[in-house]
């Protein structure tokens, strides 16, 4: 009995070292990023000094957190999981590349520094997102085989996340969606495509690294869907409460820019309801893991407290 309450208490997960986690994953995603990646001085130089300066930029590196937390949830090993975690993070790269271009959401700072086409130049900066969309199915085609999750299958799960009906979809209907007043369920329908779906794929790549079960797939779905639209709700909240310092990124923007966001549509303080209801939800699609899927749960409460 004490040893299934100790199992299952809620300690378990703010014991999780969440810190440490983090940095080692970082460091193993950046090194096997180094490698994967072709080196500054393959020819031509520019496009691939381009691709580094994004990708090595000092991102959060949150989607690969949750390939590896969701693949130890399972039972894997770190190891395994290291190519989708990569090509997840290229994938994002390449979005924030885009994200910010002139034609897109005209922004100057990311990740603490001058966006891909202020140093690069636009040509250079879509190319370079371009290179990264495609080095991430490169990478994405080395996950080890699975007897339940052939090779093809991780690919084809990231490129419907990344596709024309999910990652570009969001950010199509964000486009269109600029100065006009957007009910909640189209929010909604921009928040699950633009960044929901890469969360979700992110932790089902995880799974499938580790030959998961099929309960355990689902219950990984519906964590990342729920964890990726909270995400977005909080990143909505902290470009109008946080500082252009912290954010590495310029803060109000989705103000000036007249972009429908929880905050513009239902307030702050619903916003941060909404943010908290969406992360419990995510908890409880962890309840078949029974206790043993600690760094999933804490890197979802660390996003929910998040400053930047
Ligand atoms: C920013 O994502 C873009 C969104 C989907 C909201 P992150 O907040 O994960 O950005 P990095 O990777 O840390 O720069
Ligand atoms: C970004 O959403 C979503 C993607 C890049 C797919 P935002 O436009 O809100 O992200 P930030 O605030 O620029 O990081
Ligand atoms: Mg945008
Ligand atoms: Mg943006
Ligand atoms: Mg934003």
């Amino acid at each position: 009995m004490a040893r299934v309450v100790s199992r299952r208490s809620p300690a378990s997960a703010s014991n999780f070292d969440l810190d440490g986690f983090l940095k080692t994953r970082a460091q193993v995603v950046d090194k096997a990023l180094d490698r994967f990646l072709p080196p500054v001085t393959a020819r031509p130089p520019t496009i691939h000094k381009a691709m580094r300066y994004s990708i090595f930029a000092g991102g959060k590196r949150i989607r690969p957190a949750m390939v590896f937390a969701a693949a130890e949830a399972c039972g894997g090993r770190t190891e395994d999981a290291i190519p989708a975690a990569c090509a997840v993070e290229c994938i994002h790269t390449y979005s924030l590349i885009h994200d910010d271009l002139p034609a897109m959401d005209n922004d100057d700072f990311r990740r603490g520094k001058p966006t891909n086409h202020k140093v690069f130049g636009e040509g250079i900066a879509i190319l370079a997102g371009d290179a990264l969309l495609t080095s991430a199915f490169e990478i994405v085609a080395q996950v080890p085989h699975r007897t339940r999750y052939p090779v093809a299958s991780a690919v084809r799960d990231l490129a419907d996340a990344s596709g024309s009906l999910q990652l570009i979809a969001g950010q199509v209907a964000d486009l269109e969606g600029e100065g006009k007043s957007l009910t909640v369920a189209q929010l909604r329908y921009i928040h699950e495509r633009k960044t929901s779906a890469l969360l979700r794929c992110s932790v089902r790549l995880g799974g499938m690294s580790a030959n998961c079960t099929s309960a355990q797939f689902e219950a990984l779905s519906q964590f990342g869907y729920f964890v990726g639209l909270a995400f977005q709700v909080i990143d909505d909240i902290l470009d109008v409460t946080q500082t252009s310092e912290t954010l590495g990124k310029t803060a109000g923007k989705d103000v000036q820019a007249q972009k429908a966001t929880y905050p513009s549509i239902v307030g702050l303080e619903k916003s941060r309801r909404i943010a908290a209801q969406l992360t419990r939800k995510a908890y409880e699609s962890l309840r078949p893991f029974r206790g043993r899927a600690v760094a999933l749960e804490s890197l979802a409460k660390y996003l929910l407290g998040r400053d930047r």
